[in-house]
């Protein structure tokens, strides 16, 4: 490949970080690829591995979307791909360390196939240490592009392939909402809508705000219309994406927020409705009563609490104490119906202390989440923790992290013992590999469940009598 560096656009923390009260203008695109693009694809295959959250799976699917409109086919191994693309998360280290593996052990395909084209996208582009990490240590990676940047796919495809440029566009600040993307839904009875994008919230270990960009919501009426599309064609559940869900609308100048547009979403009449993720801090009434209100707003909450020690979340910029998060807790349990919980955790940030940690264990205590998902805090260039020195070995952060998750399996188990001996309705997914007689779906609380059956269709709603249960899964009858 041809490196013309004058061309490249690299990505710059420093302004990914500014914020500005600027519009943002939304682009309602007419996807008209030129002929010489249309075409690009036909008679090659694509293959896409997406790491990290649901924005990034839904990305994933702009990204299918985007290659089928090319001609391209998916290909079902790397090996009878022509062209090869991690779409990475950043929000770790170890998920970082990931895809560079992933990276390296790709290398032997060039050789047996030197037009393949391997490019990487998503938020670790978006960091500087990366992109030179890339530039000096992988010369086999193509292309190069960031999260603002998928649009441009079939334009950056078009200078690799046809010009053999090696190519880099990482713009570092949002540009429009971008409408009309065309997309491959991965499932069939379920799907993600992204309802905002970015994230304003800058707690002090987070990298998202700066590969993610300002918070910007879409359009109601973009919304909606994408949920009666998707109705229309079957698909039962929705999940309205955005980092942090209750900001949704601030941006936009007519009085709607996040509760408005749940309630809308819920009139339209789709089966399921979930949302994720919600911050503490602006989880407002007005929220809580709409999802009280309606039947199809699923009683199932991600609450992430992060630590449970009032001055470490107060060091993590989350601009709530555990005492306020307690009584949100307590507040959401007794209006909302038989509602199930889950968090996020971080273990080990700079300097907590055994105290601090034990704290954390006692929010576990009092929320008995049914799921918490955990971390070890990895520090991320760039953010203001990352600049903190740390006290905490790294094998004393290992064992917080086994004792906290020892803590929240027993509680995972504690939930779901108390529905053996309840029929519960069931969003069936499909047969197991194992047993066609074996089907398994989640319930409106997000279990999983596997069920006996004669015959279940995917999509289909069953009621299943639960008869036992594991930590992660319930056990049960179609009735
Ligand atoms: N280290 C560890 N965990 C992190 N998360 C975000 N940033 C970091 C980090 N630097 C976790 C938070 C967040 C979830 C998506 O990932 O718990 O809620
Ligand atoms: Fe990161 Fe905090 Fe925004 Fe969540 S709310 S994406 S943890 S900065």
């Amino acid at each position: 490949m041809k490196e013309n560096k004058k061309d490249w656009i690299l990505p710059d923390l420093k302004s990914a970080q500014k914020r500005t009260n600027n519009d943002i203008p939304i682009e309602r695109l007419v996807f008209d690829l030129p002929e010489t693009v249309r075409d690009m694809g036909k008679q090659r295959k694509y293959y896409l591995r997406t790491y990290g959250c649901q924005a990034n799976e839904r990305d994933g699917e702009t990204i299918a979307g985007i290659l089928q409109a090319m001609g391209y086919t998916l290909a079902m191994t790397p090996e009878e791909a022509d062209f090869i693309l991690l779409n990475t998360c950043a929000v770790r280290k170890n998920a970082e360390d990931r895809v560079f593996g992933e990276i390296g052990h790709l290398k032997h395909l060039k050789i047996t196939n030197p037009d393949l084209i391997l490019g990487v996208c998503g938020c670790m582009p978006q960091e500087e240490e990366v992109v030179d990490t890339i530039l000096k240590t992988y010369p086999h990676v193509d292309l190069v592009f960031g999260t603002h940047n998928i649009h441009r796919l079939p334009q950056l495809l078009y200078q690799v392939s046809m010009s053999r440029e090696r190519t880099i566009e990482v713009f570092s600040k949002e540009g429009e909402v971008i409408e009309n993307l065309p997309v491959q839904r991965f499932g069939k009875h379920k799907a993600w809508v992204n309802i905002m994008y970015g994230c304003d919230k800058f707690c002090t270990y987070c990298i998202v705000p700066y590969t993610r960009g300002k918070e910007r919501s879409r359009l109601p009426e973009d919304i909606l219309a994408e949920i009666s599309e998707l109705k229309d064609r079957g698909f039962k559940e929705i999940t309205l994406l955005g980092q942090n869900v209750n900001a949704y609308g601030k941006d936009l100048k007519d009085e709607l927020n996040f509760a408005k547009l749940l309630a809308f979403a819920a009139q339209t009449g789709i089966d399921r409705i979930r949302f994720t993720t919600s911050h503490p801090w602006d989880f407002t009434d007005e929220m809580i009563d709409v999802i009280a209100s309606f039947k199809n707003i699923m009683p199932f909450i991600h609450l992430p609490v992060q630590s449970g020690n009032s001055d470490i979340l107060k060091i993590m910029g989350r601009r709530y104490t555990i005492e306020e998060y307690k009584s949100l807790f307590v507040k959401l349990k007794e209006r909302i119906k038989d509602c199930a919980f889950s968090t996020d955790i971080i273990v080990g940030f700079p300097n907590e202390t055994q105290e601090q940690f034990q704290q954390t264990l006692d929010i576990v205590d009092f929320c008995q989440f049914d799921n918490a998902f955990t971390f070890i805090y990895s520090p991320r260039e760039g953010t203001p923790a990352a600049k903190m020195v740390d006290n905490v070995p790294k094998d004393v952060k290992k064992k917080r992290l086994a004792l906290l998750n020892s803590k929240v399996s027993e509680y995972a188990l504690k939930n779901n013992q108390a529905y053996i001996g309840k029929t519960v309705e069931v969003l069936v997914d499909g047969p197991s590999k194992k047993n066609p007689m074996i089907f398994s779906g989640y319930t409106q609380t997000q279990k999983l469940v596997n069920f006996k059956a004669d015959h279940a269709e995917s999509g289909q709603m069953v009621d299943v009598k639960i008869t036992d249960c594991k930590t992660w899964f319930l056990i049960g009858e179609k009735v």
